[in-house]
C-alpha cells in the first residue's frame, strides 16, 4: 500500500496542491524541488508537520533523486514540460 509519496516539483503551483490534498487525504508526503520556479510560501503550512519533508535538490541529480526516493513508496512528478505535452502526472510505485 502507498503510504508516502515523493511530488517533484512540490513547491510550484500545481505541485503544492498536489502535496496539499495528499497531506489532507493522510499520506506522508516528500517534496524534492529545486526552488528554480517554486517558493517556499507554498508549502509553509506543511513544515514542521510530522507528515512532510522536504529534499533541496534536482530532479537532474542522480544523487538528490535516490535521497528522496529511498524513503518514498510511489512519486508524482510536475516538474517538466516536454515538446508540445505538458507531460506532468507520473505515478509510479
Ligand atoms: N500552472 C498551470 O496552469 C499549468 C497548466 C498546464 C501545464 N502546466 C505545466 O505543469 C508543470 C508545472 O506547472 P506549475 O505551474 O506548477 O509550475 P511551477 O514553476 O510553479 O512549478 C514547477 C516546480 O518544479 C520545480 N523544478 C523545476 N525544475 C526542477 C528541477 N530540475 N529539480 C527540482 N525541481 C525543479 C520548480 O522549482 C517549481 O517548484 C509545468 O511543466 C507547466 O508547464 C502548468
Amino acid at each position: 500500500m502507498v503510504e508516502r509519496v515523493l511530488v517533484t516539483g512540490g513547491a510550484g503551483f500545481i505541485g503544492s496542491h498536489l502535496v496539499d490534498g495528499l497531506v489532507s487525504g493522510g499520506f506522508d508526503v516528500v517534496v524534492l524541488d529545486d526552488f528554480s520556479g517554486g517558493r517556499r510560501e507554498n508549502l509553509s503550512v506543511h513544515f514542521g508537520g510530522s507528515n512532510f519533508c522536504l529534499v533541496e535538490g534536482d530532479v537532474r541529480v542522480k544523487a538528490d533523486v535516490e535521497k528522496a526516493l529511498d524513503v518514498v513508496d510511489a512519486y508524482l512528478r510536475v516538474t517538466e514540460k516536454r515538446k508540445g505535452l505538458y507531460a506532468m502526472f507520473t505515478m509510479s510505485s
